[in-house]
């Protein structure tokens, strides 16, 4: 995809440079566009060596080229990261005397503004207004985040962390294909206790479930994550939850009205039966501990039979680990597991070798009980993507 990333004069301009490089890195072409402002806070040379494109914010030159029309119509995507305050009045009210101005005058493509200043300027009435009026044309600008701001001062008006700006500015680009649906989704993984210090855990980063629930939501779905032992901040409902009993209860949101549940988390299949109130002491002559475990109850299996006997119409997503030798051997243990646990789709990892857990890249089979396979690489929003075209295709058919 062609992005343009505009720049505007703020302290916060040193952050676009990572923003810069994780685009080119998910394989975009960016031209970068500073104010001349910006270039007070960033140089040049470090925008065209992280972009691998020159840099030329002068509307002046090459004119025969008529370049602020060509950088317009060029670009699938515009983002300003960050936007001034003077930066947002000044598109509000869509004055055009510098090139990145005339760039966004200019484009239809969409427009992603990400503001950073301190919270009096962010609150000011000046500023909302000019917020709301951006917003109603359709520009999409991303609430700042609170923390700590460039004096001594914390509050509203941070510039977001770069990853975040990518990711909701590359999901305004997403069908709203999901709008109004229900979903909910388990990421994460649970946590049996033995005892007050130490517990049976499993791997699972919850990144996958998470890219998945953004993704859905991005695509306009209502998203309830149950977090198993994530600390997330997200602009979805959230339950947290650490043990299976814990995460069984949660699922009791899933009813007749949701569209989708999606069980991504690692759901631990053993707990200890009566986890020690105490920390467990070892005597100085144990060499070995035996512990008796019990058997967790299987969750989705559990909630795709409620929904199947209440009738509901619900798309049932459920997710495989296997360590298998083979592709083939894969596709098998899924299939079988698809069915077992009364799945309308499943997505099968190989972890073999520490492969998946943790990582960003991976490549997995997305298995239908209509008995489609595909294979599907990349990163996780890639795969949540694939994983929701089809749900989304399954949800237009019922
Ligand atoms: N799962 C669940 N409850 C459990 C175990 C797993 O709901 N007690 C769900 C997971 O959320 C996932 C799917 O079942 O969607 C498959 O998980 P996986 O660990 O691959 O399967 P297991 O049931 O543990 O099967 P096996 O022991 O044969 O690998």
């Amino acid at each position: 995809m062609r992005i343009v990333v505009g720049i505007t004069g703020g302290i916060a301009a040193y952050k676009a440079v990572t923003l810069i490089r994780q685009l080119t890195e998910a394989g975009h072409e960016v031209k970068v566009i500073p104010t001349a402002n910006a270039l007070r806070f960033v140089g040049a040379a470090t925008l065209e060596a992280i972009s691998h494109n020159t840099v030329d914010p002068d509307l002046y030159t090459d004119v025969a080229d008529v370049k602020h029309i060509a950088l317009a119509q060029e670009a699938d995507l515009i983002i300003v990261a960050p936007a001034t305050g003077s930066f947002l009045a000044r598109t509000a009210a869509g004055i055009a005397d510098d090139l990145l101005s005339n760039v966004v005058l200019a484009s239809s493509a969409p427009v992603v503004l990400a503001p950073a200043m301190h919270t009096e300027m962010w609150t000011n009435a000046a500023t909302v207004q000019n917020v709301t009026t951006l917003r109603s044309r359709g520009i999409l600008v991303i609430d700042p985040a609170s923390g700590r701001l460039t004096g001594s001062d914390t509050g509203v008006g941070r510039l977001p962390e770069p990853e975040e700006i990518a990711r909701i500015a590359l999901g305004a680009l997403l069908p709203r294909d999901l709008e109004g649906k229900m979903f909910v989704v388990t990421a994460g993984g649970t946590q049996e206790p033995l005892d007050p210090v130490r517990f049976i855990g499993n791997r699972s980063s919850g990144k996958q479930g998470l890219a998945i629930a953004r993704a859905a939501s991005a695509r306009g779905a209502k998203v309830t994550l149950i977090a198993a032992n994530l600390e997330v901040v997200e602009a979805f409902d959230t339950i947290h939850v650490s043990t299976a009993k814990e995460l069984q209860s949660a699922l009791n949101v899933v009813d007749a009205k949701t569209d989708c549940l999606v069980m991504v988390a690692a759901v631990g299949d053993f707990r200890l039966a009566a986890p020690h109130d105490q920390k467990i002491k070892k005597a100085s002559d144990d060499v070995d501990l035996t512990l008796v475990l019990e058997r967790t109850p299987d969750l989705l299996s559990e909630t795709s039979t409620r929904l199947r006997a209440d009738g509901a119409d619900c798309i049932v997503v459920g997710f495989a680990a296997e360590t298998s030798t083979s592709q083939t051997e894969l596709e098998e243990l899924a299939k079988e597991k698809l069915n077992r646990k009364g799945c309308d789709f499943l997505v099968a990892n190989d972890v073999s070798n520490g492969k998946v857990f943790g990582l960003d890249e991976t490549s997995v089979l997305l298995l239908s009980k209509n008995g489609t396979v595909e294979e599907i690489s990349g990163d996780k929003s890639r795969i949540a993507n694939r994983l929701l075209d089809s749900v989304s295709k399954a949800l237009n058919q019922s």
